[in-house]
């Protein structure tokens, strides 16, 4: 069983698309365990993507995701991480398959819907960063022995 760590980034949630966004993990049967709305300071957002620090879009995508609320969740499933990184398609929305999020609802790469850990190890440190443990609700879904 894996988590994931999603998030609905400030254009999905100006756009109303967290319902969508929320339905589709929810259809595929995925288990949330986690979820909050929230601004994200400067420092968390350059904490969460500090892998890209070197990269000319750095500054832009800071400054993007800090622009407004976000809708962070975590996710829980078989291979939840693949899972959800195929359910969101490319990262520039020209790539990415009609069908997925972004194939579906975004033109830009620089704003494109969502964001969802591309390993264990990324899913790991980014639940500890945006949630920790205590956040993170268990439960039993019953229908878990139909998926
Ligand atoms: P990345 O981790 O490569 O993509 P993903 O979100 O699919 O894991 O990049 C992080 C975000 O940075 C990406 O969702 C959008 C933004 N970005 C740009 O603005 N320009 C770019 O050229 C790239 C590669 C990413
Ligand atoms: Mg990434």
């Amino acid at each position: 069983m894996e988590r994931t760590f999603i998030m609905v980034k400030p254009d999905g949630v100006q756009r109303g698309l967290i319902g969508e966004i929320v339905s589709r993990f929810e259809k595929k049967g995925l288990k949330l365990v986690g979820a909050k709305l929230m601004n994200v300071s400067r420092e968390l957002a350059e904490a969460h993507y500090a892998e890209h620090k070197e990269k000319p879009f750095f500054g832009e995508l800071v400054d993007f995701i800090t622009s407004g609320p976000v809708f962070a969740m975590v996710w829980e499933g078989n291979q939840a991480i693949a899972i959800s990184r195929s359910m969101m398609g490319k990262t520039n929305p020209l790539d990415a398959a009609p069908g997925t999020i972004r194939g579906d609802y975004a033109l830009s790469v620089g704003m494109n819907i969502i964001h969802g850990s591309d390993s264990p190890e990324s899913a790991q440190r980014e639940i500890g960063l945006w949630f920790g443990e205590d956040a993170i609700i268990s439960y039993e879904k019953t229908v878990s022995a139909w998926i």
